[in-house]
């Protein structure tokens, strides 16, 4: 379906989604598009006072909705482990996940485990997490796990011989290994789904491009000069989030951003996944790799 937008999204009555990132950019936009149409979200935020402001923001131009804000810090697999024992104190399942929260281009910085910050937080925060919320998720027929990635992740490598960059350390080259081990993993937990003829389907994205405060750390030529004009409304580029948790015809497996120029903007569509992201081989060690470090074993 061409030029597919917030307006095609089918009721959400009923629906629970929960999102990591809720309160800023992305992951804002994404839950104010689904409150709109009726879903319970929750909004899994590191910040509570920030999560409380944006949940009034939203409740402004959807009075209605049904929003509640969980604190949830990525970089920290005891908060993760806290946050989902509080999920399953009120919910006996989820029918979205959106692992949507990240940091971009940081100094060299760890989580409280000693993971370095990029990949323990958009990583393997959100692998734990993953794991953790599985069986509720499996309690939704037809529910859907979506990773967001980068386009970035086309030009990223995940060194296996020092994944934590503790020989070396870049912080643009640690956020597209970071970026890359979403969509890896995306599409690894599509291929165990499959295998375990599970009903929920993973389903990897990317937005795009977009002007958020993601940019904080990218240094002045990245955020004043690249990133306005490669890109588009945060609003815009929620859709393919959107898209992927709510569209029928989105299947199992497949990666979905913008269409338009170089996949930095446009309305949402199926994309290629990168070779290197799909290499079975990767996949499986990255996932091995998840369970060795964050004890999680994801139980299909
Ligand atoms: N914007 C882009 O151009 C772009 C391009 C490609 C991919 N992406 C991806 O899109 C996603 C959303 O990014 P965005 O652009 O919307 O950035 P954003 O506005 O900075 O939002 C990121 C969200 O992640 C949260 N977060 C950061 N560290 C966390 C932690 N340890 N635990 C829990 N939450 C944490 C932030 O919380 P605080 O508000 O408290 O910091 C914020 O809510 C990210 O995965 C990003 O990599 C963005």
């Amino acid at each position: 379906m061409a030029n597919w937008t917030a307006n095609d999204i089918p009721g959400q009555h009923g629906r629970v989604v929960l999102i990591t990132g809720a309160n800023s950019g992305i992951g804002y936009e994404t839950t104010l598009a689904l409150a709109k149409k009726g879903a319970t979200v929750i909004m899994a935020c590191r910040n509570i006072e920030k999560g409380k402001e944006a949940q009034a923001q939203i409740l402004k131009q959807a009075p209605n909705a049904d929003l509640t804000v969980m604190m949830l810090d990525l970089a920290d697999l005891t908060s993760v482990d806290d946050f989902v024992q509080n999920v399953k104190k009120t919910r006996h399942h989820l029918n979205v996940l959106i692992n949507n929260a990240g940091v971009m281009a940081t100094p060299f910085l760890k989580t409280k485990q000693g993971f370095e910050l990029q990949i323990g937080t958009n990583y393997f925060g959100h692998y734990a997490l993953t794991g953790l919320l599985l069986p509720l998720l499996e309690k939704a027929p037809g529910s859907r796990i979506i990773t967001v990635s980068s386009v970035g992740s086309k030009y990223g490598r995940i060194n296996f011989d020092d994944i934590m960059s503790e020989r070396k350390y870049s912080k643009w080259n640690a956020y597209s290994q970071a970026k890359l081990a979403n969509l890896v993993f995306g599409v690894e937990l599509a291929r165990r789904l499959k295998a375990a003829n599970a009903k929920t389907i993973s389903v990897p994205v990317h937005p795009g491009g977009a002007p958020t405060n993601l940019q904080r750390s990218s240094g002045f030529l990245m955020k004043n000069i690249i990133t306005p004009l490669m890109s588009q409304p945060a609003e815009m580029a929620a859709l393919p989030s959107l898209r992927a948790a709510t569209d029928p015809r989105v299947s199992n497996g497949t990666y979905w951003g913008p269409s338009g120029f170089m996949e930095l903007k446009g309305y949402p569509e199926q994309s290629k996944i990168p070779a290197h992201a799909e290499d079975p081989i990767t996949g499986k060690r990255l996932w091995e790799l998840g369970e060795q470090l964050t004890h999680v074993h994801f139980q299909f």
